[in-house]
């Protein structure tokens, strides 16, 4: 059986730790015979790479491992690249956060202005790597969810069209692991469903069980009461992130909006933007939440696994939910034909809806990539919504091409969550001055 090499690229992710741990979950279906760790700040992934050596020689002696921060080196003899990176770090998600809260807009990292200003950050990284594997192992794929994914892959595109990048987000995952558990399922994978929408901006429209019965009532009923939250959480909250279980019950509120789907979190941002941002406090946003929590715990943990030299008894976790990674490689190496929902440029896969959009739609993935399949015309509420929100993706890929500062203020203008196109304005002013460093210059 081929052993596959691998390279992760952000080396120094959060995510990191946990993706290494579900590699290794998985070897009996997914071989490995190389791990390497790219990044490009040597500091930070010296301290992941270091317990992750320890880790590897630990539980998998045969893996070759190498961390650098050399392209060619990291790049090199790869069949997949996993690439995480986020270019600015938290310091900047941070801002992306804070800037828009000035001006009683949300903050966030995927949505509205801060998305927009992530995105113009995230272009050029993710371009780069692209170029890298199809310079070093033209035959690799890149299996990317680096965000903001939405703007990212309109970015590849438009600007790399025949490259073999596939763009994915693990949030219909998580939440139809949440809709599997609140209806007694084992498993998310016992439900066979139907989406449309864009990333971080879509709708389920049927879910049937593997003998084809409608689960959606049943589903539905559960979202009508609780939203996504599962009732048994609430005591267990403490494991949980508190912004993550309000975004959870407010899908509660969002599902309201239109009963004949079920929606995606991220939509609670563009219906109920006020909401979150009198919800939001302005001098401890998500970035506050994360660097506190889970950046302390996994660099913590790394930092210890390395100082005592062994990773027996550490508390590092299986990012079991990410196994739909080893599921996306799987299905490309071994031709499975496995159905994912993934990022992908329309082509009539919706059929009332741009054909140049990049829309999450189910695929079936094989060793040429994903194939998506018809969902047919949208409604008219969900169509005027995605075709105001791509026009705003599309809008920023190019202004980061032409370095438009006009067509970035169009926008910032169009984006359902900014109100007008002076405060459009200020937002962009003060965004260029935080972002000097990472996005072109804007004419
Ligand atoms: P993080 O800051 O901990 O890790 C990102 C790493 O990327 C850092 O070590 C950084 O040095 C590195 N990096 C930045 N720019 C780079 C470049 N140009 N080349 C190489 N390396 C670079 O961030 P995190 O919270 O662990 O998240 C990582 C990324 O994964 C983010 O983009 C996040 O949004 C994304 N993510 C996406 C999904 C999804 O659903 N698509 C899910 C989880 C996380
Ligand atoms: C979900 C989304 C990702 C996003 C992440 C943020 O998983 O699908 O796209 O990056 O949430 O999580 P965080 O814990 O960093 O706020
Ligand atoms: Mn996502």
């Amino acid at each position: 059986m081929k052993k596959f090499s691998i390279v992760i690229a952000g080396g120094g992710s959060t995510f990191t730790p946990g993706i290494v741990l579900m590699l290794l979950d998985n070897l009996d279906k997914f071989p490995i015979r190389q791990i390497k760790f790219y990044d490009n700040l040597a500091e930070r992934q010296k301290h992941i790479a270091d317990a992750c050596e320890i880790l590897l020689k630990e539980r998998a002696p045969e893996i070759k491992f190498v961390a650098t921060t050399d392209p060619e080196t990291a790049f090199t003899d790869v069949d997949f690249v996993m690439a995480h990176i986020r270019v600015g770090l938290y310091a900047m998600r941070e801002k992306d956060e804070k800037i828009p809260l000035k001006y009683g807009v949300i903050g966030q990292e995927t949505c509205g202005p801060g998305g927009i200003a992530y995105g113009m950050r995230s272009i050029g990284g993710v371009l780069e790597l692209v170029d890298y594997m199809e310079k070093y192992s033209p035959d690799a794929w890149m299996l990317n969810y680096s965000n903001p994914a939405a703007i990212v892959a309109e970015a590849t595109r438009k600007l790399r069209p025949n490259s073999k990048i596939i763009n994915i987000c693990d949030m219909p995952v998580g939440i139809e692991e949440r809709m599997a558990r609140a209806i007694g399922l084992k498993s998310r994978k016992d439900m066979v469903v139907r989406y449309f929408g864009l990333n971080h901006f879509g709708w389920w429209t049927d879910i049937r069980d593997k003998e084809g019965n409608d689960l959606m009532p049943q589903i539905k009923e559960h979202v009508a009461k609780y939203g996504y939250s599962l009732p048994e959480e609430v005591e267990a909250s403490q494991h949980t992130d508190a912004s993550w279980m309000h975004t959870f019950a407010k899908a509660r509120e969002v599902y309201e909006v239109d009963p004949s789907t079920l929606p995606n979190t991220y939509l609670k941002y563009y219906f109920y933007s006020q909401d979150e941002v009198a919800h939001a406090n302005p001098n401890f946003t998500r970035a506050n939440e994360v660097m506190a929590g889970r950046e302390k715990h996994v660099f913590g943990e790394c930092d210890r696994i390395a100082a005592c030299g062994t990773a027996k008894d550490t508390t590092l976790e299986v990012d079991e939910h990410a196994s739909y990674i080893v599921d996306l490689a799987r299905a490309i190496a071994y031709n499975t034909h496995e159905r994912m929902l993934l990022i992908v440029p329309n082509n009539g896969a919706i059929a009332n809806f741009d054909e140049t959009a990049m829309v999450e739609v189910p695929c079936i993935v094989g060793s040429n990539g994903p194939e998506p399949l018809t969902q047919g015309n949208i409604p008219r509420f969900q169509k005027g919504l995605m075709e105001q929100q791509v026009a705003v993706e599309k809008l920023v890929v190019e202004a980061w091409e032409e370095g438009s500062y006009q067509k970035l203020w169009q926008a910032l203008t169009l984006s359902k969550i900014v109100p007008n196109a002076r405060v459009a304005k200020q937002l962009l002013d003060d965004l260029i001055e935080a972002n000097k460093e990472f996005w072109p210059e804007l004419k």
